[in-house]
């Protein structure tokens, strides 16, 4: 169930306890950029290493690589994104407002009391955007009375395409409009995979089926930029192309899918929580495309593509470059008996957008618990991150300042911290620095008492349940080893 309210308090914790910015916050903040604090920063590392991890260590045939964001101007050409990455938009005369047709129309059946309408208008929308019917679009938006949010007038423009790549200069001559200068902030991470599939194939000597992994960030110019992190003009990418024989991606795109479904539910989310979109409009590269969608605080919505991109790339990529891009089979072709010899591949892409998975996992994690009794009002705002995503996974906070609490509690520090992320406290009552590592999400605390210097004891408190007991101080780091073991 949709909640903006959510969203929006979900935004204020991130930028009070250090998670997300707005970008350049003191110059009034770049629109749809963030930047990630302290705790932000090692959240979407953690997501990133357990992608990473799940795809390069966990299959043996996928590897990852590190591409470039420049690339020649040429591979956006060949990979369709000069002619074809671009939205319908339409802009709102009176406010100069410009919206892509999609949100607008999308906006709108949201507002509807009536679903068969709104599932209506939605069809014919679908239908035609399929078609690239903007004359339909424009007419569709007209005669529903849809109005700009600011100036709150039906006063339309033609729908027309807007291309999505950021572009620079590159080298000395600057200013100079020449398109030999230009380069493109890449608006996707796969296009440094599909350039280096020989390269990888070749150094690694891969065999097919064999998949190419990456991270890394990706430039749209969006148009809709807002609702936090979820569509952001600078964002970070996690892509995997997957190259396999012609004729056996019906099979493989089923395995992809069942594959990163159970990636999402190893996040220990539900699963009625996602749900599988298939696309009716097809991307210029795709034979068979859908979305991983996960409920949000603003509702379903796209947190991964999973797609079934034919041989569109390589083959692309060979007739721009005029370099051979195939792959000798030598396994024996049963009918022939010979070896099945050269072919382009035919890959399935697996996308996910890191950001967005923070997205998912701040929505997932966030909770506002009502702790009031007979006696008192109390309350918190606790971030239940599965422990292996916490930023933080162990508190060690010695009770007083003295009496040598504090070099206890030094002691244990140093034997975790090489072995996973701590954090040290000593300042405020024990409840405040419990409720402030509640807000951050570390799943263990440690409370270091003068119980501790007669009996080596130490109170461990639990964040989901707050439940506190002791246990043996050298008991704490195989305890907070176990519940991050594996990952
Ligand atoms: N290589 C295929 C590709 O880029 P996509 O569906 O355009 O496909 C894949 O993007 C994923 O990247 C999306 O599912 C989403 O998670 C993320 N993504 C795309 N645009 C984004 C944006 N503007 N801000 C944040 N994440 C974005």
């Amino acid at each position: 169930m949709a909640n903006e309210n959510t969203l929006q308090n979900i935004i204020s914790h991130c930028k009070e306890y250090g998670f997300i910015f707005q970008s350049s916050e003191i110059y009034d903040g770049l629109s749809a950029v963030y930047d990630y604090g302290q705790y932000g920063a090692e959240l979407k590392k953690n997501i990133r290493e357990y992608w990473w991890k799940s795809m390069t260590q966990m299959h043996e045939n996928i590897v990852g690589i590190d591409a470039a964001i420049f690339m020649h101007p040429t591979v956006w050409k060949a990979s369709g994104h000069v002619d074809n990455f671009s939205d319908p938009m339409i802009d709102n005369k009176d406010s100069k407002k410009r919206y892509r047709v999609d949100h607008l129309i999308e906006g709108f059946a949201e507002t509807l009391t009536d679903a068969e309408k709104a599932k209506g208008i939605l069809d014919q929308m679908d239908a035609l955007l399929a078609a690239d019917n903007f004359a339909g679009l424009k007419s569709l938006i007209e005669s529903n009375n849809i109005k700009c949010s600011i100036s709150q007038t039906c006063s339309w423009t033609d729908v027309r395409q807007f291309n999505l790549m950021f572009k620079t200069e590159f080298g000395a001559v600057s200013g100079e409009d020449s398109e030999d200068n230009i380069v493109y902030l890449r608006p996707e991470t796969a296009q440094g995979i599909f350039v280096n599939f020989l390269n990888v194939q070749k150094t690694g000597r891969m065999k097919i089926p064999f998949g190419i992994a990456q991270v890394g960030k990706a430039f749209r110019n969006e148009i809709v930029a807002r609702q936090f992190i979820f569509r952001m003009r600078e964002f970070e990418q996690m892509e995997m192309q997957f190259f396999i024989k012609p004729g056996t991606q019906k099979e493989w795109y089923e395995y992809w899918k069942e594959t990163r479904m159970k990636w999402h539910l190893s996040l220990g989310i539900s699963p009625d929580k996602y749900r599988f979109h298939d696309h009716i409009k097809l991307a210029h590269y795709a034979d068979a495309a859908c979305d991983i969608e996960f409920d949000f605080p603003i509702g379903f919505k796209e947190v991964e593509g999973i797609h079934s991109r034919t041989d569109f790339d390589l083959k692309n990529h060979q007739q721009f470059s005029g370099k051979k891009l195939q792959y000798f089979d030598n396994d024996i072709d049963p009918t022939t008996n010979k070896p099945i010899g050269n072919y382009i591949p035919y890959v399935i892409e697996t996308s996910i957008g890191l950001d967005r998975t923070v997205m998912m996992i701040l929505s997932q994690a966030y909770q506002e618990e009502d702790l009031s009794t007979e006696e008192k009002k109390d309350s918190r705002v606790v971030l239940k991150f599965p422990t292996f995503l916490a930023p933080i996974k162990l508190a060690i906070l010695p009770l007083l300042k003295k009496d040598g609490l504090p070099e206890i509690a030094r002691d244990l520090m140093n034997d975790c911290k090489l072995h996973f992320k701590c954090f040290y406290e000593e300042k405020d009552t024990i409840g405040k620095r419990y409720r402030r590592m509640d807000a951050l999400g570390t799943p263990f605390c440690v409370t270091i008492d003068h119980q501790t210097k007669e009996d080596q004891t130490v109170t461990i408190r639990y964040r989901d349940t707050m439940v506190q007991e002791r246990i043996l101080l050298s008991e704490v780091k195989s305890r907070v080893l176990q519940a991050i073991q594996g990952f």
